[in-house]
């Protein structure tokens, strides 16, 4: 019997990279998974049909995470299709590296309506249908936090401003039994990381060198860990930060 078996989950930005990862290692573990996209049809229908050749149940929902009208949409066609949901991990983001003095007004406003808002939006809808068990978040930040590195200021500041949600949505939600905790992988080898040149470039070459397992992650390194974070293994744990990044921060 899989841990999650009976469980409902959203997982955003679940088509690509890292989190259609978390959502076909939670699949695996019988939880229903909703999949949050929101431009590539495609990569949604395939990652459903993924999720469904190996035995599990999935459903894609354009939605985008900064829109509350669409947020509702997501949980409402959810609950519909799988019921009440369990399982909210905040996982699709926007990304892009620039100076300081780069940094223009339309891509502050849209990395944190992606990465900051979004996540308030997708909180927010699942607080409000929350089951009274075994209700869980898991927010995806990054490693790179710990590093300040130079190019870095905006996107890894919204993931600071995630972390911090998460550890006071871990108090606030705790009464109502909702355990919320960040999941933190470092540089991974996903679609968002090449469409930016970053795999296989001086800085993939950096990263690698300063990460003691000695190579890039993988989707299939960070499913685990949200699927453990989601299930009562780890019943005990909330307002933690995983680092899942080699040893990398
Ligand atoms: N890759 C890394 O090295 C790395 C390292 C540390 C942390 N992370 C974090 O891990 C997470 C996933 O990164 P990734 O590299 O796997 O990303 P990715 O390959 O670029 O995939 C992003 C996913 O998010 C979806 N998405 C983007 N904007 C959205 C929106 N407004 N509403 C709903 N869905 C949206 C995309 O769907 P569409 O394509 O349909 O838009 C896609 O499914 C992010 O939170 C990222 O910050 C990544």
């Amino acid at each position: 019997m899989g841990k999650l078996v009976s469980r409902t989950a959203v997982v955003t930005g679940g088509s690509k990279g890292i989190g259609r990862g978390i959502a076909l290692a939670l699949a695996a573990e019988g939880a229903s998974v909703a999949i949050a996209y929101s431009r590539d049809d495609q990569a949604a229908k395939d990652a459903v049909a993924e999720i469904e050749g190996r035995g599990g149940r999935a459903l894609a929902v354009r939605a985008d995470v900064s829109r509350a009208d669409q947020v509702g949409d997501l949980f409402a066609r959810t609950a519909q299709e799988f019921g009440p949901v369990h399982i909210l991990v905040n996982n699709a983001a926007v990304f892009s590296f620039q100076q300081l003095t780069e940094i223009t007004q339309e891509e502050f406003h849209r990395q944190y309506g992606t990465n900051v808002l979004g996540p308030v939006l997708t909180m927010q809808a699942f607080a409000e249908q929350a089951p009274a068990e075994k209700a869980t978040i898991i927010n995806v930040t990054t490693s790179g936090i710990a590093h300040n590195n130079p190019g870095a200021a905006l996107y890894t500041s919204t993931k600071s401003a995630l972390t911090t949600m998460t550890r006071i949505a871990a108090k606030e939600l705790a009464g109502r039994g909702i355990r919320v905790n960040a999941l933190a992988p470092g540089a991974t080898d996903t679609e968002g990381a090449r469409s930016l040149g970053v795999i296989g470039s001086d800085m993939a070459n950096e990263l690698i060198a300063s990460t003691p397992l000695g190579r890039l992650g993988r989707p299939e390194d960070i499913g685990p860990v949200a699927a453990f974070l989601a299930s009562d293994d780890a019943a005990w744990i909330t307002g933690e930060v995983i680092h899942a990044d080699g040893g990398g921060h």
